[in-house]
């Protein structure tokens, strides 16, 4: 097992000063004692990573950084700093990352600050990370990155390293595809396009995993089937895995004598009173001044609890160049103001301030010692304190009044949850939970501590790194299909030797890429040049087989030495012959069909009926990509009972739903046709359902190879229609004799 390499914006250590002495103190971020955690326990041990390796921005100089990295014997990680310009640092930082992208994936698209320059710094600060990680990534290592301010980064390696194992954790929401979409079009397909350089892409809550697919579907027109997504010539996973806490760490913590101390202190001061506890960074999506609203109303609501509560609120420094933080903590500092100078006594004050970071003893001292906990984020990625709270009531009293707006509510259904900025809810809520009794507070604490000791950070790592490894062993798989250059090689080789052979190739998609409008996907002069090529060869057969109808093949393929087969095998021209039908059809069906389809281009704007000869074909790659396919599937329904015991059926194809008699396809036409020649070579290629048929029928008489990644019945399978071309072109060149040693 090669190494772990983790990625992120910040370092899992911050340097102290005290007087000239630098020393190193742990981050105490979640993701920190995540990985950390993680790698003290036993789970870890089935993974023995060789070495562990940590790379994030520099918050120090590089001269603080010669002094201390001499201490880094005692710490987990291999430490590697990227040092970077200011200048660039604050617009990627406070730029992009705090004022485009927080604002808006936590839904408050009015703060976006939308500046050019702030992106290019991104791009340059993600460019960073990605030149100075290349060089130092092995075939063997797992590539973690971490959370929204390195959204690039992962295509960014995976150009360099196409075969590197990546994840990437997103620790915010993903918002709706609405939001998404309001970025610039650079930015958003930049954003997505450089997500999915992952193999695996984790979220906290199944929202935010289906607000990623749908904006990879509308913005870049990529198809998910489930959780996996088809992109070039990759399987990618976007899944959910909701991060936890140390549960035992908090649980146990009060088992330590410090942290003892701190809690009878914090009990001893506050005797015979109700204690409210709440610490945010200081952050305008955490809800604080709503919670203060709250609060104040419920003192005015509820007079009886004054002199009887004390709300202990800890807010911890964060981002304090951004002005949009800065006008907040004013503005916080104020109103916490005027609820002590409205209602304190002599003896009472309801609101104990504090604006600092917090000792992790002293936190869970508070933690403990607090009868409610009161969390109400406006939107929150996924909300660490509200778990924390929960793992640290080891008496399992204490009520959590949580935002429904967090992720961890998902997990944390019996807290009372509310809406953050109803200040009539948090209020009521607030009374609930100082009368609840003891027996109902602990029975809601049982199953959230449970839960969280069920599924604690160690759980997510091991999780998280367990599908990683999924991933790439299904994309193993897969690539067992993937044409590569020994099969072309040897494809090629039959292909020289061959005395007859019979080239079977389906038309839009495969021999050129889908345009719009039916009507604009002509063969240009290279692909009829090729064409002509191929069947110029006396020994070859070529043999164009398709969904289109005889006149539009007539039109740009008749005069070319080819055989032409149109609508799937209705209709047949034999080299240098007239067209025949394989089927004579009356067309009346078509005046029952036709106003059932063109109700589905009513209620779906974009789609259009194609009428060809034998068929009638409703289009809808050009329509909203979620109703083109929801109402494909309502016409399928619909026509589908229309036509049991009929002579008609229905094909559900590439973003097309045709109607047309049975009794033929494109198998029955390519396998007539290959028994008719009994050529010594076979090629067959197509990218579409109706391919299958082809595929199925010639089975081992035939090289099949389809234009996809999907699961096919072919045997090889190509990503780009390009590839097709190439390896067309490719058999009509000499053979170079080392070319092939060995095949
Ligand atoms: N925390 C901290 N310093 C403090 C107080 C709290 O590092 O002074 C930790 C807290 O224990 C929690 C994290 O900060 O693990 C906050 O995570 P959360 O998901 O609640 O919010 P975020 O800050 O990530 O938005
Ligand atoms: C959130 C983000 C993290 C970030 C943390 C603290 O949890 O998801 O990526 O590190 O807040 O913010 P800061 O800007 O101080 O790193």
């Amino acid at each position: 097992m090669g190494r772990l390499i983790i990625i992120s914006n910040r370092l899992p250590f911050s340097i102290d000063h005290e007087g000239d002495q630098l020393s190193l103190r742990q981050s105490s971020g979640g993701l920190v004692s995540a990985i950390k955690s993680y790698i003290e326990s036993e789970s870890s041990k089935n993974r023995a990573f060789t070495d562990k390796l940590w790379v994030g921005v520099a918050d120090f100089p590089q001269n603080e950084w010669s002094v201390v990295s001499e201490q880094l014997t005692s710490v987990d990680f291999q430490i590697n700093p990227l040092f970077l310009n200011k200048i660039l640092y604050k617009d990627y930082y406070n730029g992009f990352s705090n004022s485009v992208l927080w604002p808006l994936f936590h839904y408050f698209p009015s703060l976006v600050d939308y500046q050019a320059h702030y992106y290019d710094a991104y791009v340059k600060v993600n460019r960073a990370f990605a030149d100075k990680l290349i060089p130092l990534i092995q075939p063997d290592d797992t590539i973690w990155i971490h959370d929204y301010q390195l959204m690039l980064l992962p295509e960014m390696i995976r150009a360099e390293k196409p075969e590197a194992t990546i994840g990437f954790f997103l620790h915010i929401p993903f918002p709706s595809y609405e939001l998404f979409r309001t970025l610039p079009a650079e930015w958003k397909t930049g954003l997505l396009r450089g997500i999915l350089g992952s193999d695996l892409v984790g979220f906290h809550t199944h929202d935010y995993a289906q607000h990623f697919l749908q904006s990879v579907k509308m913005i870049l027109g990529v198809d998910s089937y489930f959780h996996t997504i088809q992109y070039q010539d990759r399987m990618i996973k976007a899944d959910l895995f909701p991060i936890s806490i140390d549960y035992k760490k908090f649980n146990k913590a009060c088992d330590d004598p410090e942290t003892k101390q701190y809690y009878n202190e914090i009990k001893n001061n506050f005797e015979g009173k109700k204690i409210i506890f709440s610490v945010d960074r200081l952050d305008y999506t955490k809800g604080l001044m709503d919670r203060l609203s709250a609060f104040d109303y419920f003192l005015d609501q509820y007079p009886d609890w004054r002199e009887k509560v004390v709300f202990i609120l800890n807010i911890v420094p964060s981002r304090d160049d951004i002005q949009a933080y800065t006008e907040r903590k004013q503005q916080i500092e104020q109103k916490i103001g005027t609820i002590n100078g409205k209602v304190s006594t002599i003896t009472w004050q309801p609101i104990i301030y504090r604006y600092t970071h917090l000792p992790f003893n002293e936190l869970a001292a508070l933690y403990k010692a607090a009868d409610v906990a009161l969390i109400t984020p406006l939107r929150d990625g996924m909300n660490l304190v509200a778990k924390e709270y929960v793992a640290s009531c080891s008496a399992r009293k204490g009520v959590l009044i949580l935002s429904e707006l967090a992720g961890a509510a998902n997990e944390l259904n019996e807290a009372l949850l509310v809406n953050p900025t109803d200040v009539i809810e948090v209020s009521n809520a607030i009374n609930r939970a100082l009368t609840m009794p003891v027996d109902e507070q602990q029975q809601r604490m049982i199953l959230m501590q449970q839960r969280l000791s069920d599924y604690d950070v160690i759980k997510w790592v091991s999780d998280f790194l367990d599908q990683l490894s999924n991933v790439k062993q299904e994309q193993q798989k897969q690539q067992v299909k993937h044409l590569d250059d020994r099969t072309s090689s040897q494809i090629h080789l039959h292909y020289q030797i061959a005395k007859t052979r019979c080239l079977l190739l389906d038309y839009d998609g495969t021999l050129v890429p889908y345009a719009k409008q039916p009507k604009d996907a002509r063969p240009n002069e290279d692909l009829r040049t090729l064409l002509t090529d191929l069947s110029n060869d006396p020994r070859n057969l070529v043999v164009i087989i398709s969904g289109r109808e005889a006149e539009t093949l007539e039109n740009w393929l008749g005069d070319l030495p080819l055989m032409l087969v149109a609508e799937h095998g209705a209709s047949f021209k034999p080299k240098g012959e007239q067209w025949q039908q394989t089927v004579s059809i009356p067309d009346q069906w078509k005046n029952e069909i036709r106003p059932i389809m063109q109700l589905f281009v009513t209620h779906c704007v974009g789609s259009f009926i194609e009428e060809k000869t034998n068929t009638l074909a409703w289009h809808y790659r050009n329509t909203h990509p979620d109703l083109g396919f929801t109402r494909s599937r309502e016409l399928i329904n619909n026509l589908t009972q229309l036509l049991q015991n009929t002579m008609l059926q229905v094909v559900d194809g590439n973003k097309v739903v045709e109607v047309r008699m049975s009794g033929f396809d494109k198998g029955i036409m390519a396998l007539k046709i290959v028994n008719d020649l009994q050529p010594d070579f076979v090629l067959c290629m197509g990218d579409d359902t109706t391919d299958e048929d082809m595929f199925k029928a010639l089975g081992e008489r035939a090289y099949s190879i389809k234009v996809s990644n999907g699961p096919t019945a072919a045997q090889y399978t190509v990503f780009s229609q390009q590839k097709v071309l190439q390896l067309l072109k490719r058999l009509m060149l000499p053979i170079v004799n080392k070319q092939y040693a060995g095949t």
